[in-house]
């Protein structure tokens, strides 16, 4: 009998922790509690392969089963860029959300801006798997997913959709590439401004990521005029009201005279672009990394070893370009701190991905409000008033 009661008791005790840590669990959740994201929740998605936790974000943000952050953007991170009001300078990055599947979700989460793909013309299929890394210990991520897109038509009815049937107050950008086994790239990057730039706020040449063959070396003088040459006339030749900003993304691996190039091309009339991204993965890898398992995988390398180098580039092309050119900074930011970094160095915003897999969504409105400290603390009204202070 006493056995008897003493397992009842066991069993009760049981049921009474399980209850209370699924309480506790939905709450912090309900709370976005960055620490239960950080220390447990993101940790024990992080128990799925790499690209099925990316699944599972894209499932949990396109169904919008996140709850909102109460918090309301200060008016001090209210910035204009290309004639277009962002609400905040945080913006999730290429590649989170390759197929326009979970815009809403991640506007949800906090994000002033959602730039979608890289989409290509045709639907392929990318790598072979395992194609995506990580290195928990360097908050690092290596990946080689090659460009898998299910293509312009499917992206494009997505935006369509969300731009008739919703009110977004958040800037989509578009991010093109090619087909892998494309016979005319430079024709892949025009069908992609005809296609997709009436559904975009911004479009995007990504001409930096590594793991398409060929692709990296479009950034090459001669190649970069002729591109964009035909990039710009495209657009231009859009009815008015559906010509959005061309925007170039650019690899952190280029030497300084490769960037020197880069800067002379755009800052021509017939080539100019309307701003750049700063940067795309790398295919270095730093002596720093503590990770020896997974370091030698091929593809581009993401996160905080990444922070540092791109910085320095933003602060570079922001001096070659005089700050006439607008620099979308990226590349390791994980704190309030790191975004006003890019931002004294140049960047006009900033976005993220990396920084997202390891701290989930509560990162978005963290670094939102330590920025806004931060810009409070050094006297300055508005983000605007910040922009390569670095150099000034
Ligand atoms: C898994 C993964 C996939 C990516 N896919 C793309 C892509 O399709 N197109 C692109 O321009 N950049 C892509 N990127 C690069 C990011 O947009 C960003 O430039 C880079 O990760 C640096 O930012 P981070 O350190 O905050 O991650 C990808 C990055 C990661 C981690």
């Amino acid at each position: 009998m006493r056995g008897l009661s003493l397992q009842r008791k066991l069993k009760s005790l049981f049921y009474v922790t399980l209850t209370g840590t699924g309480a506790y669990a939905f709450i912090s959740v309900y709370k976005n509690d960055e620490k239960f994201y950080k220390n447990v929740l993101m940790p024990a998605v992080h128990v799925l392969e790499p690209e099925d936790s990316h699944k599972l974000g894209i499932i949990i943000s396109k169904y919008r089963l996140i709850p909102r952050p109460n918090y309301t953007d200060p008016e001090a991170l209210k910035t204009t860029l290309f004639g277009k009001v962002f609400q905040n300078p945080i913006g999730i990055a290429a590649g989170f959300d390759k197929h326009a599947e979970a815009v809403l979700g991640l506007r949800d989460i906090g994000f002033g801006f959602i730039e979608v793909g890289s989409v290509t013309p045709k639907p392929q299929p990318g790598n072979s798997k395992p194609r995506v890394f990580r290195l928990p210990e360097d908050r690092a991520v290596i990946n080689r997913y090659g460009f898998n897109s299910e293509g312009h038509q499917v992206v494009y009815e997505r935006l369509n959709h969300i731009k008739i049937n919703e009110s977004c107050d958040r800037i989509v950008g578009v991010n093109l590439g090619k087909n892998k086994t494309s016979e005319d790239p430079v024709g892949d990057y025009v069908v992609g401004i005809k296609k997709l730039g009436p559904v975009a706020d911004y479009l995007v040449i990504n001409v930096s990521s590594p793991n398409t063959p060929g692709l990296r070396a479009m950034q090459s003088k001669d190649v970069l005029k002729k591109l964009l040459k035909s990039a710009v006339e495209t657009r231009d030749s859009l009815p008015q009201d559906s010509k959005p900003p061309l925007l170039l993304k650019l690899a952190p691996d280029l030497s300084s005279e490769e960037l020197r190039d880069v800067v002379d091309v755009i800052k021509r009339k017939d080539t100019k672009v309307d701003g750049l991204i700063i940067c795309n993965t790398t295919v270095g890898r730093p002596e720093f990394l503590v990770n020896s398992r997974v370091r030698d995988e091929v593809g581009g390398l993401s996160g905080k070893p990444l922070k540092g180098s791109s910085t320095r580039m933003i602060q570079d092309v922001y001096r070659l370009t005089k700050g006439k050119i607008p620099i979308i900074g990226v590349g390791g930011v994980f704190t309030g701190e790191d975004a006003y970094e890019k931002i004294k160095a140049g960047a006009s915003v900033i976005q993220i991905y990396t920084s997202l897999v390891y701290e989930g969504p509560p990162i978005v409105t963290k670094i939102k409000k330590e920025l806004t400290q931060l810009l409070a603390a050094d006297g300055y009204r508005n983000i605007s008033e910040a922009v390569g202070a670095d150099l000034k």
